[in-house]
């Protein structure tokens, strides 16, 4: 059975259920390759991905290679400051154009056979292409060796894009949260740091993990001391969903000190909210500071889980406030890492015959099922581009084969 009409028999079967009815995904969505292959079709085609913080490539010429699901991109700030992103693919003979990030660049240039190409991705020079010191491109159609571009938008300071090209415009996409978070003056934010972890563990158990605080008091109890359990409240809209808490104390939290955005209201000074976003972005806003989870699956059983900080600054930060700051990463990491056996030991069993789908906790669990629920309407969907193609190649063997 295709992925897309498993995903609408687990609708039908259990998530469209009413939550206190409701049953999970079952454990083959957690371990089966043919599934992440159509996820990941589904989400090059309509979803944002987070790849970078602007913070990262400041400035004019600063280039970063990075991957998405083993994808080679290369994020390029070009001479006009706009961030844009390209298959980090040389024309000439495929191989990766850029291979550290660098600073002030004023073209790309391939290691191989040293192909130029402008801050733009237009291929600059041919190098030597036609003799030495000739690097005319005779009988070559030079149109078609420009880098190939990928649709890059950027939402206060985070690096997106959306390869397949279906994505509402980012702004579009994130108003509904804009909307929300409204008081919170995102400018005030400084890009402060990365974590990162290679999880053995399917990428949904990642964002299901974050969706979950009715583990915080067994799991996390220095958090569960500064964000306390019974101060939580549960979030869930058409497009976000997540956990909030009335009050999150960063000094118990061991982090007291930072600055905090101007002008907000005493409720939203002392509380925080978790929201999953988009199916891989998920963010963290406190009074002082914004963290985002982004995660990379890169097989169905491995997932790159991404995180990046972001501070509230009004001065130069002094080096007290920089110390406060690593304690902030500190703590999340050991937050982190302290997940990491969960997540990892909730994969090892989705291959057991003795666990499959579960119901809900009605009190806790709404903002899980909410997830799982949207993100099946999502995969349950007809077919994207991308699948159309492979199916279309598909059907082309088999006639052939069959005369
Ligand atoms: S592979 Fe890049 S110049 Fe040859
Ligand atoms: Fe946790």
């Amino acid at each position: 059975m295709q992925v897309a009409q498993r995903y609408r028999h687990a609708l039908i079967d259990g998530l469209d259920r009413p939550l206190a009815h409701a049953a999970s995904l079952p454990n083959p969505f957690y371990t089966e390759p043919s599934v992440l292959r159509h996820e990941l079709d589904v989400l090059a085609d309509r979803q944002w991905r987070l790849l970078a913080a602007e913070g990262q490539i400041p400035h004019p010429g600063d280039v970063m290679p990075v991957t998405m699901s083993g994808m080679p991109l290369v994020l390029v700030r070009g001479r006009d400051a706009k961030v844009r992103c390209f298959h980090n693919v040389c024309k000439h003979r495929g191989v990766p154009l850029v291979n550290a990030t660098a600073r002030g660049a004023t073209s790309l240039k391939c290691q191989y056979h040293s192909w130029r190409y402008a801050l733009d991705g237009s291929l600059d020079r041919a190098s030597h292409f036609n003799g030495i010191n000739d690097h005319r491109l005779c009988h070559v159609d030079a149109s078609c060796l420009n880098l190939d571009e990928v649709r890059c938008e950027t939402w206060h300071g985070l690096v997106c894009v959306n390869p397949g090209g279906h994505a509402a415009p980012i702004a579009d996409a994130m108003a509904s949260l804009d909307a929300r978070w409204r008081e919170y003056d995102f400018p005030q934010l400084r890009f402060g740091g990365t974590l990162s972890y290679r999880v053995a563990g399917n990428w949904k158990l990642v964002v299901e993990n974050f969706l979950d605080s009715y583990h915080n008091p067994f799991v996390h109890p220095v958090l569960n001391k500064a964000s306390l359990w019974d101060e939580h409240y549960p979030i869930v809209e058409a497009s976000y969903f997540g956990v909030g808490t009335h009050v999150y104390d960063a000094a118990l939290a061991g982090h007291g000190g930072l600055p905090i955005f101007r002008g907000l209201t005493p409720q939203r000074a002392q509380g925080a909210e978790y929201l999953c976003v988009s199916p891989t972005l998920m963010l963290g806003l406190h009074a002082d500071y914004l963290f985002v989870l982004s995660v990379d699956p890169v097989d169905a059983q491995t997932t790159d889980e991404n995180v990046y900080f972001f501070f509230v600054e009004h001065d130069e930060p002094s080096d007290d406030t920089i110390a406060i700051r690593n304690t902030v990463l500190a703590n999340w990491d050991r937050i982190n890492r302290e997940d990491l056996p969960i997540i990892e030991g909730m994969q090892l069993c989705r291959r057991s015959p003795a666990f499959g789908s579960a119901a809900f906790s009605p009190f806790h669990e709404g903002p899980l099922h909410a997830f799982q629920r949207s993100l099946a309407a999502l995969m349950a969907d007809q077919a994207t581009p991308a699948q159309a193609a492979r199916d279309a190649q598909a059907t082309q063997l088999a006639d052939s084969v069959e005369a």
